[in-house]
């Protein structure tokens, strides 16, 4: 709870340090108020942001819609059930339906594990996740192995959300902010990183070996995402390997266009392109109940 209080007194209760690393959409979101409450974050005055609901009887009754597509859609696209029981096991204990983002972090992890096998059963990797939302991927990511050690960068406003997500779901962890060179030191030893997307460069200064980007990249501005790919290239593992599900193309709200094809891939090993069937549309309450995106999401996975 001492790093929520140091979290919330940072972005919360003063201005947050340099917003460079926000983007037109994130200064539109990321400036609505929250408060702690029993030492959680409550969201004041607007619906949150992603896709996630909090668990009640009247939740689960108003999402019967969503739940039965789901329900269709881990049928035909989730092979390993296994993923599934332990992303429903982590969002019953946030407290989560489960909804959309969820059934997505489900298969996003199917599909990096058709790449990398080994990380379902490895000692020692570390993989970051930027931009996770409410931290759901990477919780999942770390109760189907243990033995990972997850690194969240996100928006100090927003970092909140991952740690309150973890300290539900894996209450004894070890978990520590990185907030400078110093605190990069030793920094294998925990469970969970924590990284204020304001100091992003300190990812050169960690070990790590998978990288995962997903729906976030198309919401940042282009010298943004320029600048994590230095950073990721730079980091410290020999070998690194980055998993990116973005919108093909995506507007921000100032006007300027991201692009997938724009970001600076530079001459890495493109280990597989593809157009994921299962991430071109979502559910809602009320009729039509599935509803496209606005444009076309792209999956690539590749090797620095
Ligand atoms: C649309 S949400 C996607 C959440 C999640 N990845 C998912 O698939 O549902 C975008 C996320 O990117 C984060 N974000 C925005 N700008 C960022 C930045 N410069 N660095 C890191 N994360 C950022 C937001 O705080 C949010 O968590």
């Amino acid at each position: 709870m001492e790093l929520m209080n140091e979290l919330y007194k940072r972005h919360y209760k003063q201005d947050s340090p340099s917003l460079s690393v926000t983007s037109s959409h994130w200064k539109i979101g990321g400036e609505k108020n929250l408060s702690l409450v029993n030492g959680f974050p409550n969201i004041l005055g607007m619906g949150g942001f992603g896709d996630v609901i909090q668990a009640s009887v009247f939740q689960s009754f108003k999402n019967l819609p969503i739940r039965t597509l789901i329900k269709k859609s881990e049928i035909t696209y989730v092979k390993d059930k296994t993923i599934l029981r332990i992303a429903k096991n982590v969002c019953k204990k946030s407290n989560f339906i489960f909804r959309n983002d969820a059934l997505k972090g489900c298969l996003v992890i199917q599909d990096i594990l058709k790449q990398l096998p080994e990380l379902k059963n490895a000692k020692d990797k570390t993989i970051c996740i930027i931009g996770d939302g409410y931290g759901l991927l990477g919780n999942f990511l770390k109760s189907l192995n243990p033995n990972l050690q997850i690194i969240f960068v996100n928006l100090g406003k927003q970092l909140i959300f991952d740690l309150a997500t973890t300290i539900k779901t894996s209450p004894k962890a070890q978990i520590k902010l990185v907030s400078n060179v110093d605190s990069c030191k030793n920094a294998k030893e925990n469970d969970f990183l924590f990284l204020e997307a304001e100091n992003y460069q300190l990812i050169e200064n960690l070990e790590i070996d998978l990288f995962i980007n997903v729906v976030s990249f198309q919401e940042m501005n282009l010298e943004v995402i320029k600048n994590y790919f230095k950073h990721m290239r730079n980091s410290k593992a020999s070998k690194k390997y980055f998993y990116c599900l973005n919108r093909d193309s995506k507007m921000l709200p100032d006007g300027q266009i991201i692009r997938f094809d724009e970001y600076p891939w530079e001459n890495s090993v493109i280990m597989k392109d593809e157009i994921p069937k299962w991430c071109q549309n979502y559910f809602i309450n009320r009729p039509p109940f599935v509803i496209d995106y606005d444009g076309l999401h792209r999956s690539r996975f590749i090797r620095f």
